[in-house]
């Protein structure tokens, strides 16, 4: 690939985002950076520190201490949090709470923001959060905002979480991620919303093959079929 391309899909929790741009990436041969996977390690490193993430004085004083790095293992993003691979411990809900709570923090939004434009700047990347389209690469060549009705998003993550062997109840599941999407939206910094210039996919009928063709298109209009 000759020029670096940059892709950014941002919307609600449960939409696809991350199952979606995975497969986009592997398809296009770009790097998928999951950075709710990096708001996650925060989260973790906090609550560690018996912190609570809403106390943005002691986060900001915690954080020099938190060396974050990804790395890439057999084509997976793992998160590093000061040398331990913390990947496995991040998809939790109480860590998607966390993560939520840690993201409003202006301190942690801007310590972590040169490291995704930076990414971005290296490689083609899809990149896929919140503020993705808004704030972290407002020139990307394309912008998505994935979004799906909520009671649709709940039921992918209530299956997601049984399949995983989790013990987990749907109006629980439907409940926090109301809760969350509240919070990231209503947010006076960098809060979830779609740039003016996203193309919004709402997936809530649409099947992951649909909506990855969907979402193919829209690449290939917005770049001029070079992809
Ligand atoms: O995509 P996710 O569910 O892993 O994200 C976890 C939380 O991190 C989400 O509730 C809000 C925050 N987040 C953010 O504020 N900005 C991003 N670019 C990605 C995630």
């Amino acid at each position: 690939m000759d020029k670096k391309i940059s892709i950014a899909i941002d919307g609600p929790g449960g939409a696809g985002k991350s199952t979606l741009a995975k497969r986009l990436a592997e398809r296009l041969g770009c790097v998928y950076v999951d950075t709710g996977a990096i708001y996650r390690t925060v989260g973790l490193y906090v609550r560690r520190n018996d912190v609570s993430p809403s106390d943005a004085e002691a986060v900001e004083k915690l954080l020099p201490t938190l060396d974050i790095s990804l790395e890439y293992v057999d084509g997976k993003q793992r998160m590093f949090a000061n040398g331990e691979d913390v990947t496995d411990y991040l998809r939790t809900p109480e860590m998607s709470m966390y993560a939520s709570a840690v993201s409003a923090l202006p301190c942690v939004r801007a310590f972590l923001l040169e490291s995704q434009r930076s990414l971005a700047e290296r490689y083609s990347v899809i990149m896929d959060g919140r503020d993705i389209g808004t704030v972290v690469l407002p020139d990307a060549d394309v912008k998505i905002f994935l979004t799906a009705d909520e009671r649709e998003r709940a039921r992918r993550r209530w299956l997601e979480l049984l399949d995983r062997g989790e013990d987990a109840k749907y109006a629980t599941v439907l409940h926090e991620l109301q809760q969350r999407d509240a919070a990231d939206s209503s947010r006076a910094i960098a809060p979830l919303a779609a740039a003016e210039d996203a193309v919004t996919l709402d997936t809530t009928a649409l099947d992951l093959d649909q909506s990855l063709e969907a979402m193919l298109a829209i690449i290939k209009e917005k770049t001029g079929g070079a992809k």
